[in-house]
């Protein structure tokens, strides 16, 4: 493992991740676009809200498991979509896929992987063959291509589709401007093995490769067309205003996320915890609502799911388990937020995830 210091939070996983990941590959992770304010934002938002524990409530049995899209959770933290795992570790995606079945969790393939779908279906099959996975998928401008990508993903398993609808294009990260980013050697994309315009050249950087093929039209009619031929749930990541989750809604799918894409997309965004609630109510139990964007805190979990949210999910802090540790380093960031989410939740008087309600919550 890297680093000497005890890593007793997600920031000491950061720190140590710094300390291990080539600087590109840290510059990719950490960077968000333009100002780089809603970056800053997402994590300071969760830290505004006040809570108002339940005391006596008798805590010495909970659980932090729940439900997500019908299927079980040991805990309401799900991972998050992140590119090219293999950057942080050879474990890559394989080694993310297998922490996340044995810590009772569902993790988010990204489309721009450095594993492949079915590869990573078969990392967590043979840890728990009853996990569920999800596959996040960035429409491309070839419209086979991207049903193809659904059908692969619903083929090898996986229990839903979660669109990205915030990147039209992408945001601009000005460290990826000043020196794209390259794949090392031996690394690609491995669901577009094969395919022109999507492997590495040492003219353009790889997601500025990328970028060229993604879709920009993608729109409200092609999420109806996707959620009525899609052979799984399609959740659309990345939604920030209540009549978007009721068109949604409207359009067939059984989830969001509110999400600013980790502050990589459009700067100066609502944060998603500011952004919730009101999702929330628009929603209004039509779909599960799920949150990311700043979660580093069992309570800002409590506080998320005492918003209205299913649960949230996690993206930098896996990336910085993978650095430190691998797979391990995965698994220790999962259950170091699971030992946090429980925690708080006896604090807070709440035995379970249910009863983690918006009475919590001050103000
Ligand atoms: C890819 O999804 C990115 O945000 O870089």
């Amino acid at each position: 493992m890297a680093g000497d210091a005890a890593l007793v939070s997600l920031l000491d996983y950061e720190a140590a991740a710094g300390r291990t990941l080539s600087p590109p590959a840290a510059a990719y992770y950490r960077s968000g676009a333009g100002d780089e304010l809603s970056l800053e934002e997402n994590l300071v938002s969760w830290r505004r809200f006040r809570l108002r524990p339940r005391m006596l409530v008798g805590v010495g049995e909970r659980s932090t498991a729940t439900t997500v899209l019908g299927a079980p959770v040991r805990l309401p933290v799900l991972l998050a979509p992140t590119a090219m795992q293999r950057l942080a570790h050879p474990d890559g995606e394989l080694g993310t896929a297998r922490a996340a079945a044995a810590a009772g969790t569902i993790m988010t393939l990204s489309t721009v992987a450095t594993a492949s779908i079915e590869q990573v279906a078969e990392a967590r099959a043979a840890v728990d063959p009853g996990a569920a996975g999800w596959f996040q998928l960035y429409p491309q401008r070839d419209r086979g291509l991207t049903r193809a990508l659904v059908d692969r993903a619903a083929a090898a398993g996986y229990a839903a589709i979660v669109v990205t609808v915030d990147s039209p294009v992408f945001g601009h990260r000005e460290s990826d401007a000043r020196e794209p980013l390259h794949l090392p050697d031996g690394l690609s994309l491995e669901n577009f093995r094969g395919l022109p315009g999507y492997e590495e050249r040492a003219d353009v950087g790889i997601l500025q490769r990328f970028i060229a093929q993604q879709d920009p039209d993608f729109d409200w009619d092609d999420v109806a067309a996707l959620c009525a031929e899609s052979p799984i749930p399609v959740v659309l990541k990345g939604i920030l205003r209540g009549d978007d989750a009721a068109r949604a809604a409207d359009a067939g799918a059984a989830g969001v996320v509110v999400s600013n894409h980790g502050g990589r997309q459009l700067d100066r965004t609502v944060a998603p915890a500011d952004a919730l609630r009101t999702v929330v109510e628009a929603a209004g139990g039509r779909l599960e609502v799920l949150v990311d964007g700043g979660v580093r805190r069992g309570v800002d979990v409590l506080i998320a799911i005492a918003l209205g949210a299913r649960a949230v999910l996690v993206g930098r802090p896996v990336l910085w388990g993978l650095a430190v540790d691998g797979e391990a380093g995965v698994r220790a960031v999962l259950d170091m937020l699971a030992a946090d989410v429980d925690r708080a939740m006896a604090l807070a008087g709440c035995r379970t995830v249910a009863e983690i309600r918006s009475d919590l919550l001050a103000g």
